[in-house]
């Protein structure tokens, strides 16, 4: 039995730490199904290392409260480089350091005690002071050793995690099973730990890294680095990004690499942990109440923040779409302060269960709308109140008509979806219209100077009335009257996706600009046709026909007035580009990223945000974030600015 558990440990090892496996899953499975037999037959044997206790079968009545030898600490936190710089030249004035970089794991930390080189106890951090027992739990674990290579007694610390792929499975499962979605790795590792029933940690492939020794004095090991190296040697798992720097530069160096690289991880990470190496230095240094004073955690930017939800207000939207808004005690989140943040729908509201009152999770949606994630549900007071989704218009107060999740104001003259046109008809990618604020367009609406998208073209009409108006003056009117002037010579695209046809956002828009080259072919496409069209659907066809069915005065209005109704892209598409999709990463330095993008489009290429798989390029200018990375992880063909620049001038 013993020569078994020790190949069964060996094995072990070299499959969760070493990543280089030697046994074959067959020939383990083998001697474990030979251990189980040998202490069913002779429970009196079963040692408390035995690879068995992993599988999880023991249940605890309730976590045991123990005491730390050593109060388990947390770390100071800082937040940009002044912040590293000002932690370092702190340091500086008693001593000259070296620094260990490491990553910040985010999980839950966990200490492991060990009694000649067999766990003993596993145990969470508590308060720091005391923390609970959760040995059973934590001998599931396959990266925490039951046996070390020597028998030492030993108290090792670290951080129990789930990685991110376990997390997914773990929450597909649920999904299946109807239960309730864990909001991230840190929780569903913290959940696992704590659960009175070992089988539940057995079944969650909760992971773990070391990266503490408490006394280390006791080892003679003189720094920390020496300390990780001594603690691998014994058998824990230790993180292989650690990095051992002379000076504080080399700790900007190593924050900006994993501030890029981090997404690129197979575990979650929130900052970067700064550690001065040499132990004497350490204890020159000491501590504060809380926090060692040669140590310090730099946090990533917070993606998501806590907040109170205080109201919830219906807005509308150019399609007519009524959609339920946050109104939040403002909070920062990301560089600017947020104080309104998009409910999305009915559904969304009611599935995450979002009463007025609540205390909520905040992020933004991709890193420009701010939307509402989650609830904190265990904060209620029980005074929050339900939502009722209207059913008028906030507006024009006509009754609104649901299709599928979303619920439209159904008034064509309904006030706000004008302005609301009118505002997405100047925007960039349509019209382009410089010099129009949302303010404006909604003061020019009320004045009635601006009633539809026609009006544009008449307002030089009024140029001597506008320019009394107050903030503005000659200039800023004459600009405003030009640039609209430009606007008539767009090519068809814009126009089309001016025009707020439901489903036909600017792709869409280039896609039937180049397939049909002028506007009057386009009106006689019949919905048929249209679904010939490659990437054109039933949506987008029915609404096709359903616009120019209803709208073509608009379109005749338009072109009286002299606006162009033929596409201007090149024709003839370029081979590289035709079809391919395009990721761009990095600063471009001779082109922006705008003109980029619209020089591929041209060229019959599509540009997208993120690589995967069916990314046919990504061009990689100055600094690439990880998508570079991914990229070439993923075999992808990946471009220079000046190849690039080559290709486009072909
Ligand atoms: S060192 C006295 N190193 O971050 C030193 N902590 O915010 C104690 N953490 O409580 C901690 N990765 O749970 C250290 N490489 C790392 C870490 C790390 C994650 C956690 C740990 C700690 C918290 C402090």
């Amino acid at each position: 039995m013993n020569e078994i558990i020790e190949l069964i440990n060996k094995a072990n090892h070299e499959y969760y730490i070493l990543d280089n496996p030697t046994l074959t899953d067959q020939e383990y499975d083998r001697y474990m199904q030979e251990l189980i037999k040998i202490e069913t037959q002779h429970p009196e044997w079963v040692r408390d290392d035995s690879p068995t206790k992993r599988v999880g079968n023991e249940v605890i009545s309730e976590f045991k409260k123990i005491t730390h030898e050593k109060p388990m600490l947390s770390l100071s936190n800082v937040f940009n480089e002044e912040e590293v710089r000002l932690f370092d030249e702190k340091i500086k004035k008693e001593l000259i350091p070296k620094y260990v970089c490491e990553l910040k794991i985010d999980g839950l930390s966990v200490s492991l005690l060990y009694e000649q080189g067999k766990l003993i106890r596993g145990a969470t951090r508590g308060d720091g002071i005391t923390g609970e027992d959760i040995t059973h739990n934590v001998k599931t674990i396959k990266s925490i050793p039951l046996k070390l290579k020597n028998p030492l007694d030993i108290e090792v610390r670290g951080e129990i995690y789930m990685s991110k792929s376990s997390f997914n499975k773990l929450n597909e499962l649920r999904k299946k099973n109807n239960e309730e979605l864990l909001a991230n790795p840190r929780n569903a590792a913290a959940g696992s730990v704590r659960q009175l029933d070992s089988k539940v940690a057995a079944s969650r492939k909760l992971d773990c890294f070391i990266y503490h020794l408490p006394n280390p004095e006791n080892y003679n090991i003189k720094t920390h680095y020496d300390s990780l190296k001594f603690m691998k040697d014994l058998g824990f798992n230790i993180n292989p990004n650690i990095k051992l720097v002379n000076n504080i530069d080399g700790v900007i160096e190593y924050i900006n690499e994993w501030t890029d690289k981090r997404d690129t991880l197979p575990y979650e990470i929130d900052g970067i942990v700064i550690k001065t190496n040499d132990f004497d230095q350490q204890n020159k240094l000491g501590f504060t109440s809380k926090y060692p004073k040669w140590a310090t955690a730099y946090k990533f930017p917070a993606l998501e923040v806590l907040t109170k939800l205080k109201d919830i207000i219906f807005t509308v939207g150019r399609t007519g779409q009524v959609t339920p808004n946050a109104v939040l005690e403002p909070v920062r989140l990301m560089g600017s302060v947020i104080s309104r943040a998009t409910l999305h729908n009915e559904d969304y509201v009611l599935t995450k269960q979002i009463k007025i009152g609540d205390t909520v999770a905040i992020r933004k949606a991709g890193d420009v709308i701010p939307e509402v994630v989650s609830v904190k549900k265990e904060r209620r007071t029980g005074i929050e109140k339900d939502f009722v989704m209207t059913d008028i218009c906030p507006i024009c107060h006509t009754k609104l008509e649901k299709k599928d999740t979303a619920y439209y104001c159904v008034n064509n003259n309904c006030d706000k979806k004008k302005i609301e046109n009118l505002i997405h008809y100047v925007s960039r990618d349509a019209m382009n219209i410089e010099g129009f604020g949302d303010k404006i367009i909604e003061d020019f609406y009320n004045m009635g100077y601006l009633k539809n998208i026609v009006d544009f073209y008449e307002l030089f009409k009024y140029k001597d009335e506008l320019m009394e108006l107050e903030g503005f003056g000659s200039k800023s009117i004459t600009n405003l009257l030009n640039s609209i002037e430009n606007s008539k010579n767009n090519s068809l695209e814009r126009l089309l996706y001016g025009l707020g046809i439901r489903y036909v956002g600017n792709k869409t828009a280039k896609i039937l600009a180049k397939y049909y080259n002028n506007m009057d072919n386009l009106i006689k496409a019949t919905y048929e046709e249209l679904l010939n069209i490659k990437d054109i659907g039933e949506a987008i066809a029915a609404s096709l026909v359903d616009y120019f069915k209803d709208n073509n005065y608009v379109i005749e209005e338009l072109k009286k007035r002299g606006l162009n109704m033929t596409y201007l892209g090149k024709v003839d598409v370029n081979e590289e580009f035709k079809d391919k999709t395009f990721v761009l990463t990095g600063t471009l330095k001779n082109i922006t990223r705008f003109e980029a993008k619209e020089k591929i489009e041209t060229l019959g290429g599509y540009v997208t945000d993120s690589v995967s798989k069916k990314t046919s390029v990504v061009i990689v200018g100055d600094n690439p974030g990880s998508k570079y990375n991914k990229a070439q992880n993923l075999g992808l063909t990946i471009w220079n600015e000046e190849q690039f620049l080559t290709k486009i001038s072909k």
